[in-house]
């Protein structure tokens, strides 16, 4: 029998305040409210203002998380930011996060696991905690996706918005994180892909005039993929768990279409009642939309002590992952 589990110890998560309606992108480009809402189940999403980066609403994020978890940023040990749209490629977002929360024990680093990269994140520092690596960790999922996303494009700029979630993350003596399940499939890589900016297509002229700065996704091959790893990726970690899916109290998928969930949820056998939703007010967040649901559930009085929380995620790599949590 194990002894040393890693638990969540607090969450947290923000948002910026500009609210973009589906009203709003009607006048930007040719699309309707009745498409983005049938087709997505999003009504609206969060855009940061010029000024404000993912370090800043990581940063807001993890104080809450800390704050919640009543845990000093000097007792990190480890810092994680997943995050494909980071404030540069160097240094890491997660070390301006590290410098602005005086966390002076802790390394941190920078995941990139597409949408994914959250649980991705908190699989790393699980692992890392089991490890003997260090007693706590904090792990974030913050995204400006606004400023990556191509405004000219109907096919992509209505489904992404901007935030970020955190967790703190501690040793225990008892149950917390029971299971995890990652998994990748470069095949697929080019479904969804941001070209150019690093050593493939360094930035030149012709990257910016041949808009390859932007996100670039095939959105119904992407579509099947998620309804189809969704599954297979709960499943998994449930069998890894000991545990079946129609007992899971909450489930929190990454919020990128409601009708993904839904099918998702259907395959499962979890009850509507049980599903945890809020892709309507911010869209598609990618690596903060699960950590932001995390914490809105928890703030909403959703998630009681003792709770089984099933959370999947999919996104560009490919990449899926999974996680069984005793709460
Ligand atoms: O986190 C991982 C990131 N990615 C995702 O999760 C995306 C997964 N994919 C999806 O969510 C869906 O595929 C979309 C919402 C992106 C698209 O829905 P769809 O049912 O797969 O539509 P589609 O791409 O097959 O396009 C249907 C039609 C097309 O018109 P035609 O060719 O049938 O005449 C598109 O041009 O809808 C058109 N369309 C739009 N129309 C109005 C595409 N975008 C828009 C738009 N407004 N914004």
């Amino acid at each position: 029998m194990r002894n040393r589990w890693i638990k969540v110890l607090g969450t947290g998560s923000s948002v910026p305040d500009r609210v973009l309606t589906n009203g709003d992108l009607e006048r930007m480009v040719d699309t309707s409210d009745e498409w983005i809402t049938t087709r997505t189940g999003i009504k609206e999403r969060r855009i940061a203002e010029p000024q404000e980066t993912t370090a800043t609403f990581a940063l807001r994020a993890s104080q809450r998380a800390l704050q919640e978890a009543g845990i000093a940023p000097e007792d990190l040990d480890l810092i994680v930011v997943a995050t494909v749209t980071p404030d540069m490629l160097f240094p890491a977002t997660a070390c301006l996060v590290q410098k602005e929360l005086g966390a002076k024990k802790a390394c941190g680093f920078d995941l990139e696991a597409g949408c994914t990269g959250f649980v991705y994140a908190l699989a790393v520092a699980e692992k890392y905690l089991l490890a003997g690596g260090g007693e706590k960790a904090l792990v974030v999922g913050a995204e400006t996706l606004s400023k990556i996303v191509d405004w000219q494009d109907r096919a992509t700029c209505v489904l992404f918005g901007d935030g970020a979630g955190a967790v703190v993350l501690g040793v225990a003596d008892e149950p917390g994180i029971l299971a995890t399940y990652l998994g990748c499939d470069g095949n697929g890589g080019s479904l969804l892909e941001l070209p150019a900016g690093c050593s493939r297509f360094p930035a030149s002229f012709d990257t910016v005039n041949n808009r390859l700065h932007y996100i670039k996704m095939s959105g119904n091959e992407v579509f099947k993929f998620a309804v189809r790893v969704m599954e297979e990726a709960s499943l998994e970690v449930a069998r890894r768990a000991g545990i079946s899916t129609q007992e899971v109290d909450l489930f929190i998928p990454h919020q990128a279409n409601i009708r993904i969930i839904n099918s998702a949820a259907k395959r499962l056998e979890i009850p509507e009642e049980r599903i945890f939703v809020n892709v309507h007010k911010y869209g598609n967040t990618s690596s903060a939309s699960i950590p932001l649901a995390l914490d809105e559930a928890y703030r909403e009085g959703r998630i009681r002590e003792g709770d089984l929380l099933l959370l999947v995620g999919f996104g560009a790599g490919l990449t899926w992952g999974s996680a069984i949590i005793r709460w």
